[in-house]
């Protein structure tokens, strides 16, 4: 009796979750160029690529890798929010979209971010242990993000000279 009262409200949750994993309150996340390439334009070292790639591109590119649980309703919202949050503050598969002072800005805002460890996220850090970002990782970054700043700024600056700005 029991049994059958678990199986019966068991199938009913199962039959509810997979039903919700239809609703993308966010859009469709998953229909973009998984193939674009990240960061297009701007001189990034394979160690940091490695870092951004492994721990920041599931949240800041259409480079998403969906894990099983992503694809039934709780998991599919929790992880569709972080995506289309993390992809509005910043697209590294949109980078060459933006402006040269966009890109500045965007790359102190990594390094702040990296520093301070507000990223990645520690719900995230928790769920995949691997993507916690060490100390040394960090430096790299931010040295990096001082180092490309600081070609884009002198970059723009003989463009503007090219133009008679
Ligand atoms: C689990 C998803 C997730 C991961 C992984 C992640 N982020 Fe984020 N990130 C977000 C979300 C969501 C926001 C927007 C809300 C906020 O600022 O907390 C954000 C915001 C940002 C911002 C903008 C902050 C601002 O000043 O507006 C930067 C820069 C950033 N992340 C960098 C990184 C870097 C670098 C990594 C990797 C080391 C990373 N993030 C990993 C989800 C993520």
């Amino acid at each position: 009796m029991v049994s059958r009262i678990v199986a019966t409200y068991g199938g009913l949750l199962l039959a509810a979750a997979v039903g919700l994993s239809f609703v993308h309150p966010w859009g469709d996340l998953r229909n973009v160029d998984r193939h674009s390439e990240l960061f297009l334009g701007s001189e990034v070292p394979l160690e940091v690529r490695q870092v951004l790639d492994r721990k920041c591109a599931d949240c800041h590119s259409n480079r998403t890798y969906w894990p099983v649980y992503s694809r039934l309703a709780p998991g599919t919202w929790l992880m569709e929010h972080d995506v289309s949050e993390g992809r509005t503050a910043l697209n590294f598969s949109r980078w060459h979209e933006m402006r040269a002072d966009e890109q500045i800005d965007a790359l102190s805002r990594i390094a702040a971010e990296v520093r301070s460890e507000e990223m990645p996220p520690t719900a995230y850090t928790m769920m995949h242990p691997g993507r916690h970002i060490s100390d040394e990782e960090k430096q790299k970054v931010a040295a990096w993000a001082r180092v490309e700043r600081r070609r884009i700024r002198a970059a723009s600056e003989s463009q503007k000279e090219i133009n008679g700005q």
